[in-house]
């Protein structure tokens, strides 16, 4: 195994300079969530022959059926420590290609599905501080009651993941199966309805509505689903380009910040690839422009209608990531192409930055481009500390580092949002203080330090872990919450406020959080809570 650290750029590294963090020397497919011990988890299929990196304790894989090696003593799965800048093996020995997952209430990472021998996997992690590789992934297998391979994973109030989806399966179902509720699979019709001849409707985008239902997107409109009695309570209007919006037409969605009232949730879905975009690239190597369209639409209520935005630039396979300011970053993708082998042309190396509360016009914003281009099964996720680790593009079929257009991309790197330049370290706020563990509804104190607070005081955000693949992070999720009393000591820069935490488990399912104070748009470093 080797690993160059690149130097961080430069001290005086200028606004949203993307800084090479580890260059990681073995193949890897992202998908990154980030897990409440600041350790992110990164997966590789395992049928594209070796890693660079062994297996713990010996351990081989043994499989008659894999493609390129019937036994593989490498490892597929790594931990990556934010905190130290290294990584150690894991345990994985079944495919996890095009998989998902969530993480839990009690944080432990769940992931299901994959390819061939994995496709019906669970795959269980319960993070630990150890190095010694004594926590490891613990497969279930079979667990899934049919095969999820691009499927979308959803964590529910009551604490169970729901899993929508994948390829061919017009069915969701549940993990764990609980005693005396079925755990599936349930039909689930919008999943046939919107299937068209490319399958422009796997990776559906999930978003948790605030009422308990769940807002399903599938290639070019959504449904408001209940799925405790299976039951369609809402069909949303067809978004105004009808081009689709699902892999392999990728484009990416979020829920943007929920307000402390709880009653009101918008989602914003950028970017994707006009309809022909797949068979143009595949049958006549032509490749069609991305969208350039954002719509927004809330989901709460009763006969919402889109309300289209253009960006800046066209892109297919962004990743929208949300960050402690309320903002979303939108980052990585082409500008031609969709998703899938050898299909995306024009990298789109500037990310943008989307304030949702400004006013429609300048509420996009052009940050500086990054060098290198992340393509297909690239990601993006947010760090503690207000970073966002992105990395992977392009495996191409068995990893191609030379001699092809837009090689396999190895490398990790971190990219800076305006907010952590160092100039503005004045109005930077430091956590000193907070419970770690909260009751929905309930107030809790904050302490925090500060130099220099706006006139229009400070916010407190909470962001939960997603699991980012294939340009869609699911289960991710900002709440703001309300502040009830701000005070300070007299002669110190030191201050406490009084926060409410969400309101309830629809709003915001048990598990763990980050929250941030945020001052003037600068967000202190995030600590981990757990409601
Ligand atoms: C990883 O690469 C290094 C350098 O090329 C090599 O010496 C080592 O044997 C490789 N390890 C594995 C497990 O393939
Ligand atoms: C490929 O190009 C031909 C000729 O221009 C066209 O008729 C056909 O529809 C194209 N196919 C796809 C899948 O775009």
């Amino acid at each position: 195994m080797e690993i160059f650290f690149l130097k961080l750029a430069n001290l005086l590294f200028t606004v949203n300079e993307h800084d090479a963090i580890a260059l990681v020397r073995h193949p890897i497919l992202l998908l990154l969530p980030l897990c409440h011990n600041d350790r992110v988890v990164i997966f590789d299929r395992t049928d594209f022959g070796r890693s660079n990196l062994s297996l713990p304790k010996g351990n081989c894989r043994h499989d008659p059926n894999d493609q390129a090696l019937k036994v593989d003593c490498t490892a597929h799965s790594i931990e990556y420590n934010v905190g130290t800048n290294t990584y150690r093996p894991l345990t994985i020995l079944t495919d996890t290609w095009c998989s998902s997952g969530t993480v839990n209430t009690d944080g432990f990472l769940i992931q299901t599905g994959g390819y061939n021998d994995g496709d019906r996997a669970v795959r269980v992690l319960r993070p630990c501080d150890e190095e010694d590789g004594k926590c490891d992934w613990d497969e279930i297998n079979p667990s899934l009651a049919v095969r999820r391979w691009y499927a979308t994973n959803q964590i529910l109030p009551d604490g169970r993941a729901i899993i929508i989806g994948g390829r061919r399966q017009f069915n969701y179902e549940f993990y764990p199966k609980s005693d005396g509720l079925s755990s599936g699979p349930f039909d689930l019709p919008l999943l046939r309805q919107t299937l068209d001849r490319e399958e422009n409707n796997i990776y559906p985008f999930v978003h948790l509505n605030v009422d308990g239902n769940l807002f399903i997107f599938a290639n070019n409109r959504a449904i408001l689903f209940d799925y405790t009695r299976n039951l369609v309570l809402r069909n949303y209007p067809v978004m105004p380009d009808g081009d689709p919006r699902n892999y392999p037409s990728s484009g990416s969605s979020v829920l943007l910040p929920l307000d402390p009232s709880g009653l009101e949730a918008e989602v914003m879905i950028c970017g994707g690839a006009p309809k022909g975009s797949y068979h143009s690239a595949q049958v006549n190597k032509t490749y069609l422009e991305a969208l350039k369209t954002c719509g927004r639409i809330k989901i709460t209520d009763e006969s919402p209608s889109w309300s289209m935005e253009t960006m800046p630039m066209a892109r297919v396979m962004g990743d929208m990531v949300l960050l402690p300011t309320g903002q979303v970053l939108i980052i990585n993708g082409a500008g031609a192409g969709t998703a899938g082998w050898e299909n995306g042309q024009n990298p789109v190396l500037s990310p943008v930055i989307y304030t949702p509360k400004a006013n429609v016009g300048p509420r996009f914003q052009i940050l500086q481009p990054s060098k290198t281009p992340r393509l297909y099964h690239s990601s993006a996720v947010l760090l503690r500390d207000g970073r966002i680790l992105v990395g992977g593009s392009n495996p191409h079929v068995g990893y191609e580092f030379s001699g092809v257009e837009y090689p396999t991309e190895l490398s990790l790197e971190a990219f800076l949002p305006d907010y952590m330049n160092s100039e503005y370290s004045k109005f930077r706020p430091k956590i000193l203080s907070s419970p770690s563990e909260l009751s929905h509804g309930t107030k809790f104190t904050l302490q925090f330090a500060l130099e220099i607070m706006s006139r229009r005081g400070v916010w407190v955000t909470m962001i939960a872990p997603a699991f980012s693949t294939h340009s869609f992070s699911m289960n991710q999720r900002l709440l703001l919450l309300e502040i009830s009393k701000v005070s300070t000591t007299e002669g110190t820069v030191e201050y406490e406020i009084e926060v409410t935490a969400p309101a309830n488990g629809f709003v915001a399912p048990s598990g763990y959080y980050m929250v941030f104070v945020v001052n003037a748009g600068i967000p202190s470093e995030g600590i981990w809570v757990h409601i």
